[in-house]
């Protein structure tokens, strides 16, 4: 099949609900991508953040095959080894108490949501059932978590959205405007990813984890982008100092397979008792066996290598001193760069794609860049040449 006619199939039969770029992807090994005409790409944005130990990887895909060929789907109606030995994993590594499985960040944010909302019930009954959010975050595209989303730009079309989310400022007086009674949680994002790529301040969060403890407003946090190892650590928490009431994840950590979830704290672990909380894929034994081969490879010694090698990756891009890039921000391989007054990351984005290295979009002006985690020194010099013949 040549380029144009999978775009003329794409636009056939497909809704047209994604502004794509007008590129192909056909395969990959490592950090590299292959188009169906055999162009080569250097990749810094793993599927948005999905593709975590890269393309191709041979023992990710050898768990996948091997769980696939033994069972590929069962249900929660029974008992299966792969989503009980991940959740033992993703709780030994990060000190929380139970694991919940799903398919995407949205459902896993739901799922936090609902946990809020149901310990708050059972121990205050109705009435406090409100969540407070930042501006401009980003929390899905489920009617609810489009609610829960502090930017207004989402809030459109789909009317009404679901009560119960306040806004705030990333700061203390911020939360305390938009506080009351009727508050159970707050959740945030501790690195704004879609919003552009913007840090929280430790000394808020610290704060703010206080004053969460004091109302009994449970903290949720929102790792759906910056877990499973993207920052140089299990969960960007960690290196928060904080122990959040729960914890959502989905992107990376299947390796390129849809599965999400949330992790809670001891005391939030009888909250979702039977009968309160289901889907039918979640656990899958395929993904579960992928997130398990994702866990195995990204050990304690795999995460510091993502540290250095995103420091390496923000000195290099700062080094080139590009006429259209100002400063990096982020952690680890999460890495936002801004973009100077006079261009737009869009035509750099497309410049850049043109010229083989493939880069996402945030906020109003940031490039964003998620490469493969296990991606190797010399492909991030390929792609940093890139950057530099490209934008000079
Ligand atoms: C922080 C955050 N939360 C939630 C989501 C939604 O995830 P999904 O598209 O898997 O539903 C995203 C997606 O980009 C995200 O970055």
């Amino acid at each position: 099949m040549t380029h144009e006619e999978l775009v003329r199939l794409d636009h056939q039969y497909t809704l047209q609900t994604y502004g794509r770029f007008d590129v192909d992807i056909d395969h990959g090994k490592g950090a590299r991508l292959w188009d169906l005409a055999g162009k080569e790409y250097i990749d810094f944005t793993s599927g948005i953040g999905t593709a975590s130990v890269g393309y191709g990887n041979e023992r990710w895909a050898g768990a996948v095959a091997r769980q696939a060929l033994k069972l590929g789907h069962i249900s929660n109606l029974f008992y299966a080894q792969p989503y009980a030995l991940l959740a033992e994993k993703l709780c030994r590594r990060t000190g929380m108490a139970g694991a919940f499985f799903g398919n995407s960040g949205a459902e896993s944010n739901e799922g936090a949501i609902k946990l809020a909302r149901k310990y708050s019930f059972d121990k205050y009954g109705k009435g406090r059932g409100t969540i407070l959010t930042l501006k401009n975050s980003f929390h899905g595209r489920t009617v609810t978590t489009l609610a829960a989303t502090g930017q207004d730009v989402f809030h459109n079309y789909f009317f009404p959205f679901t009560d119960g989310f306040r806004y705030a400022e990333p700061t203390m007086d911020g939360i305390a405007e938009v506080a009351g009674h009727d508050v159970c949680a707050v959740l945030l994002e501790l690195i704004q990813g879609e919003g552009g790529v913007f840090p929280m301040e430790k000394e808020f969060i610290h704060e703010l984890a206080v004053l969460c403890a004091e109302r009994d407003w449970l903290l949720l946090v929102d790792e759906v982008q910056t877990g499973v190892g993207r920052t140089g650590s299990l969960f960007c928490f960690q290196q928060y100092g904080i122990l959040p009431d729960a914890v959502t994840f989905a992107k990376g950590i299947a390796g390129g397979l849809p599965m999400g979830g949330f992790l809670v704290s001891e005391r939030c672990r009888p909250v979702l008792g039977p009968g309160t909380h289901a889907s039918t894929f979640g656990g899958n034994p395929v993904c579960a066996a992928a997130a398990l081969e994702v866990q195995n490879i990204l050990d304690d010694g795999e995460l510091a290598q993502v540290q250095e090698k995103g420091a390496y990756l923000r000195a290099g891009i700062e080094g080139l001193d590009l006429p259209c890039l100002g400063k990096t921000r982020g952690l680890g391989l999460m890495v936002g760069v801004e973009v100077r007054e006079g261009y737009t990351n869009k035509e750099l984005a497309a410049r850049l794609m043109d010229a083989g290295l493939l880069v996402l979009t945030a906020g109003h002006n940031a490039l964003r860049l998620l490469p493969p985690l296990t991606i190797t020194r010399e492909e991030l010099d390929a792609g940093l040449a890139i950057l530099a013949r490209t934008l000079v």
